[in-house]
């Protein structure tokens, strides 16, 4: 009972998220490059990727409201699932010929974008990245994401956390590895900061990856799809796990992956007599339950709605002719380090589900 309740709660909050925002301005230091300022009704362009997990589609709802009660008219276009790239540097394109004054961009390949976000440039608009970040180009002005590494980091504790718990006698563990799109700036990102805390216990012995396949091209997950983890995890599990080969956790980048991943090691029964640790991202509301009966052990808080509202103080500020607050300098484009705001993501396991989830945020912060 106590259990559904707390399930209850926590899917309530993941769902209020889509109706609600919050401000999250924090400690900054000033960038340069702040815009001449534009008048209210100006059209800021908005270019997503395709609906990969649902915190694509919440951003997308969230900045078509927040940007109408900022005063602006929202642009918002989604590249579809195929022909994603093209597409995207189309809209990008199409966004600067109307005349957008600030083009927020969710990249579907961060390297590709480089000659469209030169052009919104040249024609005055201002260039955020949002959440992935846009590669090898002067262009992009300023990034705002949730920490990627930290929340790697985050990911690789809780695989060990797990595993230790669950398998409290074992003294090595056996796991597999998985990893984002090779398209998207993030996926390397979030590996990095979990193989920080991983490669130490592969090193020692600690870890075991069954597979041998430690290396970023062998653990992508193309597109980010569900189907292309199933497919790899069910080979790997056919290959590396039969017999009485325990496996003891499986890292998975987000949560669509981890639930495609489940589905796999529960078709080869090796959900029992324990089953797995396997990490994810993203608060879905699918996964939600699944933590709270340890069938998934984590998930990242990373809200959607903080990410939009800060995404537009940014464009508020810009229109005010100010200079947006940024509070990181981490991150290098490849070419120029970008002025980034960094967003703290927040660990969940089912003993914190409800408390991480209570706190929704107000739809008049997002907005005033
Ligand atoms: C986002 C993740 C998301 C993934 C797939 C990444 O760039 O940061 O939150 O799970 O894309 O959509």
């Amino acid at each position: 009972m106590r259990k559904f309740a707390i399930t209850t709660v926590a899917i309530a909050g993941v769902a209020l998220m889509a109706l609600s925002g919050c401000s999250s301005r924090g400690t900054t230091t000033s960038s340069s490059g702040a815009a001449a300022g534009f008048k209210a009704g100006s059209t800021i362009g908005v270019a997503l990727p395709d609906k990969t997990s649902e915190n694509w589609v919440l951003a997308g709802k969230l900045f078509e409201e927040g940007i109408a009660k900022a005063g602006f008219k929202a642009d918002v276009q989604y590249a579809p699932a195929t022909n994603t790239v093209s597409e995207q540097q189309n809209q990008i394109t199409s966004m600067t010929t109307k005349g957008a004054k600030v083009i927020v961009i969710g990249a579907k390949d961060g390297s590709q974008l480089g000659s469209q976000v030169s052009a919104a440039h040249s024609a005055g608009a201002s260039v955020i990245a949002y959440d992935r970040l846009i590669l090898n180009t002067k262009d992009v002005d300023y990034y705002v994401a949730y920490d990627n590494e930290k929340v790697g980091e985050l990911q690789g504790q809780a695989l060990l956390d797990g595993m230790k718990a669950r398998f409290p006698d074992a003294k090595t563990y056996n796991i597999e590895l998985f990893s984002g799109s090779s398209d998207d700036a993030n996926a390397p990102v979030f590996f990095k900061g979990a193989m920080k805390i991983l490669q130490p216990k592969i090193d020692d012995g600690t870890l075991k990856v069954v597979s041998g396949q430690t290396d970023i091209k062998q653990t992508a997950t193309a597109g980010w799809l569900a189907q292309n983890a199933q497919t790899r995890m069910d080979t790997l599990l056919a290959a590396n796990y039969t017999g009485s080969t325990v496996l003891n956790g499986v890292l998975s980048p987000n949560d669509t992956l981890a639930r495609a991943i489940i589905t796999s090691i529960h078709a080869a029964g090796k959900d029992k007599p324990v089953q797995p640790v396997i990490t994810g991202q993203d608060s879905e509301a699918a996964s939600i339950p699944l933590i709270m009966t340890g069938v998934q052990y984590s998930t990242i808080n990373k809200d959607t709605t903080k990410l939009v509202a800060q995404t537009i103080a940014m464009i508020k500020d810009l229109a005010a002719g100010k200079t947006p607050s940024t509070n990181s300098t981490d991150y290098n484009n490849g070419v120029k380090v970008v002025p980034t705001y960094l967003l703290p993501p927040e660990l969940v396991t089912k003993d914190n589900a409800a408390e991480s989830y209570k706190n929704t945020p107000s739809l008049e912060a997002l907005t005033k």
